[in-house]
């Protein structure tokens, strides 16, 4: 198989890294990847964004399946643009990906179909919201309706940081003109846990669950950021809560999804937290998570290739997907400053020193021969271990090879499974 990979980050990367391990796969292309990429796949210099350009290439280089990475594509519509040029593609339809470009159509899926999540309200009128949000009181939680590269959701620990939330996305439009509406939602305490799944219609094939650290700072401290760092498997979350997210939240989703008349296919993300009374939903994506692919992928054992082919046949029921019994961390090494501004093509040193990790490129290019900054995330280290202190030690010893200035990553990642 010929398979081109669209997107430029570590969950590109990483599917790439998979794929390479497939026997099926003759050559692998990635539009527009980055320096990390280049080491295992064609870059192609076509944006996410040009259609037209994909679908071009598609066709002179004879791809047999085109893999979507990002969220930005797939709610523009890309599936639909390929399918209609008869070019097989693994990812959601514009229809479908609604679950994830607008909180508010999801929020009422799920209240339609009593699958549980935070109770909550939605707003256009920013007088009402702001009224709705003095009501309640904090803790509380604001989201932009639209998509927001991670950081349209505000968990406010006091009114005045969610009114200035309802401020930035109503009145200051900081996520675009347009993107103004917002869901405002009950606080929800417990563990956070992503389960990201291959589906095909009703068809749910779930992958282990993992972990990510959304706050940019120890302790989870700090702004929110796309993913400091994952791990997975999670062995303090029994494997029934695991079960009953399935049965309650994720297969329910997927079926009410086909009863609306948009049958997901690809790959559905569930972020769920498991509170006292059960696993409730947070959001649901409509791709990989970014970084959690670079953990889950870590431990898959079935060839990544044959999921794509079963899922876009209609054959996902079939296959045997198995997991290997290890565990896997990420750690994310970030630019200065980030999630706010911050330098780019700053040179990155020490990446021949990493020894027992694999180190997927999240935000990187090459100038000059050198391998330098390109992103606010700049690359996951990953490692895989017999538990999930073996991984951390691996990939932390890792972490400590690499240098770059202003370089920074979180300490903590996978702790929470230790205590
Ligand atoms: P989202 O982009 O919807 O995943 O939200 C980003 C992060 O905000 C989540 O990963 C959670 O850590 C947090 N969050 C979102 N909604 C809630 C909620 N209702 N209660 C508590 N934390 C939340
Ligand atoms: N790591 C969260 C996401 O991919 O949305």
């Amino acid at each position: 198989m010929r398979i081109l990979v669209i997107g430029k980050g570590g969950r590109e990367h990483a599917i790439l890294w998979a794929l390479t391990r497939s026997s099926r796969v003759e050559k692998l292309y990635c539009a527009p990847g980055n320096a990390g990429i280049a080491q295992i796949a064609e870059c192609v210099p076509v944006k996410e964004s040009d259609f037209a350009g994909i679908a071009q290439f598609a066709r002179e280089a004879k791809i047999d399946l085109v893999v979507v990475g990002p969220e930005d594509p797939l709610a523009a519509g890309i599936v639909d643009y390929l399918e209609e040029r008869r070019i097989p593609v693994f990812g959601p339809r514009q229809n479908a990906a609604v679950i994830e470009g607008s909180k508010i159509f999801t929020k009422e899926l799920l209240r339609k179909y009593n699958i549980p999540t935070a109770a909550y309200e939605t707003f256009d009128n920013y007088e009402a919201a702001l009224a709705y949000v003095r009501k309640m009181g904090a803790p509380i939680v604001v989201k932009a309706d639209g998509l927001a590269a991670g950081k349209g959701v505000v968990v406010a620990q006091a009114v005045e940081e969610a009114e200035k939330a309802l401020h930035d996305i109503m009145v200051a439009q900081v996520f675009g003109e347009g993107n103004n509406q917002v869901v405002v939602e009950e606080f929800l305490q417990g563990q956070e846990m992503s389960i990201l799944s291959f589906v095909d219609g009703a068809v749910v094939r779930p992958m282990l669950p993992s972990q990510d650290h959304k706050q940019v700072f120890d302790g989870d401290k700090g702004p929110n950021t796309g993913g400091m760092g994952t791990y997975c498997p999670l062995p303090h979350i029994p494997q029934s809560v695991i079960d009953e997210a399935i049965e309650t939240i994720i297969k329910p989703t997927a079926e009410a999804m086909v009863k609306e008349g948009r049958p997901f296919r690809g790959v559905l993300f569930a972020g769920l937290m498991v509170t006292e009374s059960g696993p409730k939903t947070i959001e649901f994506n409509a791709r990989f998570g970014d970084p959690e692919t670079q953990v889950v992928l870590s431990l898959l054992e079935t060839d990544l290739a044959d999921i794509f082919q079963a899922a876009v046949e209609g054959r996902l029921q079939e296959v045997d997907i198995r997991w290997s019994d290890r565990s896997a961390v990420c750690v994310v090494l970030a630019s200065e400053g980030y999630p706010g501004s911050y330098p780019k093509g700053v040179p990155i040193h020490g990446l021949d020193d990493v020894r027992d990790s694999v180190v997927f490129h999240a935000g990187t290019t090459t100038k000059d021969g050198q391998i330098v900054t390109e992103g606010g995330r700049v690359l996951g280290v990953t490692a895989t271990g017999a538990t999930i202190e073996e991984a951390r030690e691996k990939a932390y010893a890792d972490v400590r090879r690499i240098r770059f200035a202003g370089a920074h990553y979180r300490s903590d990642i996978g702790l929470k499974a230790l205590r």
